[in-house]
């Protein structure tokens, strides 16, 4: 074990203050903070700060403004471009001034709907210079779910592009967003629409503004300052997938996100000024915003920008190639991107002809890194390759092994040890912490660390309820355990939220949406074990009584779930089944159908009220060996 890692983690345990104290020397405060923690105003209360000062201007105030901020690389369109700081600096002023010409300001709410290119990086920088809060919604979200967002945040301006590029097809995002604002409550005052080369969006005057245009008109007014934000100011809001339909806009404050992410660099990452950082992730996901945007810029690092897919861009060797291009030093990704190459070059050809590069280590995280994955990435690239998790919540990863401390521990299929600033405990359901090896909930102690949520937006109570299953704890919805070793191993969910291609979504939610379709009486999704993407809904549906036109009922599933929550939803596979596996109560035992997807052997359950149910379902699911 690393001695500088334990010495590190009992110092952030025993002496919080202390440890985050010294960390928040990282940032440069307007007014420094005057206290540490406060229980009822959150880490670094009094403190005033600009995190788009702390993660752009500064690095050129400090003489680094020729050091390269920004690597575009978009296989997709054959670009590659840079930035350095100064000239990121200049592109955030610019979208700045636009905003502002607007009218956005300070706490006003700015809705980006953007695919993976450099104006999204300078519009979520733009809002924090000016204070603005963002709120990204991932591109693979249907029209309907960024109406939900739309009404939820209230914003005053959105921007978009005029299209999305995923993999070899071109998707226009402007008729989405028309939709979604049409349908939405609340009026947004302006539209701001990127034109790409591959799409022209159609532009309604007087709501909606061609960027170019608006940059050229707004081109003479000064770059407004960065404005001067209280610790405990929302940066940005993200929204995430609970047990109901409704998305959790996770709420980021500037102070505690700040330093919380300049010190998970050097300590985690090993990525200090000067290297070069690439997490292949989308800016719609938490590691999009903390690790592709954030953290390498507030580090002075240089952040890789990839638009593209791990294979079909044009091939399973893409990623070696960026690697390789940008001597990219500390490169993260989820595990089922490493599982797609795999399946398109087992033998790691691309590898071994494009090589590493100056790569030292790969980070994993999204979803369980499965051994075998692990096996096959570390095999043939001779790296370590490091399994890590978190949470949107958390903002940063509260479970990891971590490098930059000098720690080289892993084992395949855990997800590292606590990382300093996060006190984990495994909990039975009597509240009681169960013994190494069994498992329970996945729960952290308060207070969690700088970077996690402290509210959600405008729902306070269900901020609250994540703090009432165990108190004093926070529950994070994960089950798991801590072996002999106090490597600490996560299983699954304790929920209906499952993870797609590392991507997390609600069964509950697709549910509600598939009991809408005409001819449904009744339905559960499931999570079923997927050897790509981990895991994919299954839904499966109980015809009304009467109803007609059978045939179309799973395909009218598939597709109302594809248009009203999104492409990312994956769900593909509809089953119509005569009955539900059901206990006496009448409670829906989702864990069977669960079991019978994944081809599991197992005896009825006590609790079920009808076990003829099983078979009736195996019948639809595999009927060639009921036959
Ligand atoms: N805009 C519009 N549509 C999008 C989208 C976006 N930004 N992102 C994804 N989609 C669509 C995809 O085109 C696909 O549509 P389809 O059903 O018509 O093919 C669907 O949503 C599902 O996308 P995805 O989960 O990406 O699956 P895929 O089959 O296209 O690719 C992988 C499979 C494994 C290559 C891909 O999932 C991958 O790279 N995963 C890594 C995920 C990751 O990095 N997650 C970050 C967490 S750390
Ligand atoms: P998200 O909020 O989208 O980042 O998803 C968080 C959830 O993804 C966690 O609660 C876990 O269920 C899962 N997850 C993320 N990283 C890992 C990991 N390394 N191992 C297991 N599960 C993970």
């Amino acid at each position: 074990m690393s001695d500088a890692y334990r010495q590190t983690w009992d110092l952030s345990i025993k002496h919080p203050e202390a440890f985050w104290s010294q960390a928040a020397r990282a940032i440069d405060w307007i007014t420094p903070p005057d206290t540490t923690y406060d229980p009822d105003r959150g880490w670094f209360a009094g403190g005033t700060l600009n995190t788009a000062w702390n993660a752009v201007d500064r690095h050129v105030a400090n003489g680094r403004g020729e050091d390269c901020a920004l690597i575009y690389d978009s296989p997709v369109t054959g670009t590659v471009e840079r930035w350095t700081y100064a000239g990121l600096q200049d592109e955030v002023g610019r979208v700045a001034a636009m905003l502002e010409a607007r009218g956005v300001g300070r706490g006003d709410r700015v809705v980006i709907y953007m695919p993976m290119i450099p104006q999204t990086v300078f519009a979520m920088l733009a809002c924090a210079r000016l204070g603005a809060i963002h709120s990204v919604v991932f591109g693979g979200f249907a029209a309907h779910e960024l109406a939900k967002r739309i009404d939820d945040a209230t914003p005053r301006a959105l921007l978009t592009a005029s299209c999305g590029i995923e993999g070899s097809r071109t998707i226009a995002y402007k008729p989405l967003v028309d939709e979604a604002l049409a349908s939405a409550q609340h009026e947004v005052e302006s539209v701001l629409v990127f034109q790409r080369p591959q799409v022209a969006a159609e532009l309604r005057a007087p709501r909606d503004h061609d960027w170019a245009a608006l940059r050229e008109e707004t081109a003479h007014l000064p770059i407004p300052p960065c404005a001067e934000m209280a610790a405990n100011d929302p940066l940005y809001i993200l929204y995430t997938s609970g047990t109901t339909g409704t998305p959790k806009g996770v709420v980021r404050e500037n102070g505690g996100h700040a330093v919380n992410l300049a010190w998970s660099m050097p300590a985690i990452y090993d990525v200090g000024p000067g290297d070069v950082f690439w997490a292949a992730s989308d800016v719609g996901w938490v590691v999009g915003h903390s690790y592709i945007v954030y953290a390498p810029l507030l580090a002075g690092a240089t952040t890789v920008l990839f638009e593209g897919k791990p294979v079909g861009t044009p091939d399973a060797g893409t990623f070696w190639r960026v690697i390789q291009r940008h001597k990219v030093k500390t490169f993260f990704t989820a595990p089922t991107a490493i599982r797609a190459i795999r399946k398109e070059d087992p033998e790691a050809s691309f590898l071994q002809e494009i090589g590493t590069g100056d790569l030292k280590v790969i980070f994993l995280a999204g979803e369980r890194a499965d051994p075998e994955t692990i096996s096959w990435a570390e095999e043939h690239t001779r790296l370590p390759v490091i399994d890590h998790w978190w949470q949107t919540e958390l903002g940063a990863p509260a479970i990891a092994t971590c490098f930059g401390l000098g720690d080289t521990r892993r084992k395949r299929g855990s997800a590292g040890f606590p990382v300093p600033g996060n006190a984990f405990a495994i909990l039975g359901e009597d509240g009681q912490p169960v013994p190494d090896g069994k498992s329970g909930a996945v729960v952290m102690r308060e207070p969690l660390a700088p970077c996690a949520f402290r509210t959600l937006w405008n729902n306070p109570a269900g901020y609250a309820k994540n703090f009432t299953s165990f108190p004093g704890f926070y529950e994070t919805g994960d089950a798991g355990h801590f072996d002999a070793e106090g490597f600490l191993h996560i299983m699954g969910r304790t929920d209906d939220i499952i993870n797609v291609a590392g991507h997390r979504l609600s069964t509950g939610q697709m549910e509600q949406i598939v009991a809408t379709v005409d001819g449904v009486a009744e339905c559960a999704v499931i999570g079923a074990d997927d050897a790509l993407k981990g895991q994919i809904p299954i839904a499966f549906v109980i015809p009304r009584a009467g109803a007609s036109d059978l045939e179309s009922l799973a395909p009218r599933v598939i597709a109302e779930v594809r248009s009203e929550l999104g492409a990312v939803a994956a769900l593909k596979t509809a089953f119509v089944v005569p009955q539900l596996p059901k206990t006496r109560s009448g409670k829906i035992l989702r864990n069977v159908l669960r079991k019978i997807m994944n081809g599991e052997d197992f005896p009825p359950p006590p609790t079920i009220e009808d076990p003829g149910a099983l078979d009736a379902i195996r019948a639809v699911v595999f009927p060639k060996a009921a036959a």
